[in-house]
């Protein structure tokens, strides 16, 4: 069920048992195991899921930009062509221009010791070859449209001048800059208030429906996933648990975990909804995790099988699934 047959589109992005690893001196420890999913153009999916679950990792494979010591393994088909295949030098050029990410600690992605107009810049030169003076004018053009105030005066500044809101908008000006083809936005919009957070929200959505450019949204933030995406893949401790239609998994939520995520959703979309609920329990550290569900030690309907044997992944009522029940 990877290709979005109802559009009748090829997937642009396609994860196929993507496995990201790390090395310790206790041996592999994997933190995302075997996950599969095709993105679409032109459209928005969602990834949710508690903290430590393995998004980001997910979102950072697809551009090989892991801790050192994670190795991934499986492919990543953009366009057809498996990323973990290429040398670094065809790479680099796809960073920026074709696939690019807001990462979720704006922070550590910027440079402190370059002003932030110039890091904005630089993929405009770079990639798109504008002269200094062009992509100084497009960059302050992109700061105004993410509602950087003063984006003139701003552009000098340095990282540590600007507040967490303004260094996101930053990264969102750069990542959609050279009109990417893939979108990886790894909670973009934490640190902006309601208003802003709509205004970039529908900015994505805008450039993904105009330039057909396919967007994971990472989010922990439920209504996000109700207004903006068409599916909306689960994360529970690297594996992906229930992957589906967003109106579907919203109503007719089939595995437990999800089931905990949406029980204190209001309306079948689950629009108000702005963090993730509590479940009982917490997600099982890496090394930690036993043989059988991961969802198993916090899960009410969890028996037997569950304790000793993964769930393989199938297909039910449209949903693709990692959950012995029903069986
Ligand atoms: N550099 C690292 N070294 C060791 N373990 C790591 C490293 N980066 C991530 N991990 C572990 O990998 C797992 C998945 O991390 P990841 O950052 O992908 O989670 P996440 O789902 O994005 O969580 P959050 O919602 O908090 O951002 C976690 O258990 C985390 O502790
Ligand atoms: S496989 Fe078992 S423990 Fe895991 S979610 Fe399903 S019922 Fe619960
Ligand atoms: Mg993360």
């Amino acid at each position: 069920m990877q290709t979005d047959v109802a559009s009748g589109t090829a997937p642009l992005l396609r994860l196929d048992r993507l496995s990201v690893t790390f090395q310790s001196d206790d041996g592999p420890l994997p933190a995302v195991e075997e996950l599969s999913l095709d993105l679409p153009p032109a459209a928005i999916t969602c990834l949710v899921g508690e903290s430590g679950c393995g998004k980001s990792l997910t979102a950072r494979a697809v551009l090989r930009l892991l801790p050192p010591q994670a190795r991934p393994a499986g492919r990543i088909l953009f366009k057809g062509q498996d990323l973990l295949e290429l040398p670094e030098s065809r790479m680099r050029p796809l960073r920026g221009r074709h696939i690019s990410m807001i990462f979720q600690e704006p922070m550590t992605a910027l440079n402190p010791v370059l002003t932030v107009g110039l890091q904005a810049a630089e993929p405009l030169r770079l990639h798109l070859g504008m002269s200094r003076a062009e992509a100084r004018a497009e960059t302050v053009r992109l700061f105004r449209e993410v509602g950087i105030p003063a984006a003139e005066s701003r552009y000098g500044e340095y990282p540590h001048q600007l507040s967490g809101g303004m260094r996101q908008r930053v990264m969102i000006a750069m990542a959609l800059s050279c009109g990417p083809d893939l979108l990886l936005a790894d909670e973009p919009t934490t640190a902006l208030d309601a208003t802003l957070q709509g205004q970039i929200l529908h900015l994505i959505r805008e450039q993904s429906e105009a330039r057909g450019m396919a967007v994971l949204l990472i989010t922990h933030d439920l209504s996000v996933v109700a207004q903006m995406a068409a599916h909306v893949g689960i994360m529970y401790a690297g594996h992906l648990v229930e992957y589906g239609p967003v109106a579907d998994i919203f109503s007719h939520p089939l595995h437990p975990y999800t089931q905990g995520l949406m029980a204190s959703a209001p309306g079948r979309a689950g629009v108000g909804v702005r963090r993730l609920p509590a479940i009982p329990g917490s997600v099982p550290p890496l090394g930690q995790r036993g043989r059988g569900c991961p969802f198993a030690p916090r899960c009410a309907r969890a028996y037997a099988r569950c304790h000793e044997e993964l769930p393989a992944e199938r297909s039910l009522d449209g949903h693709r699934l990692r959950c012995w029940l029903p069986d």
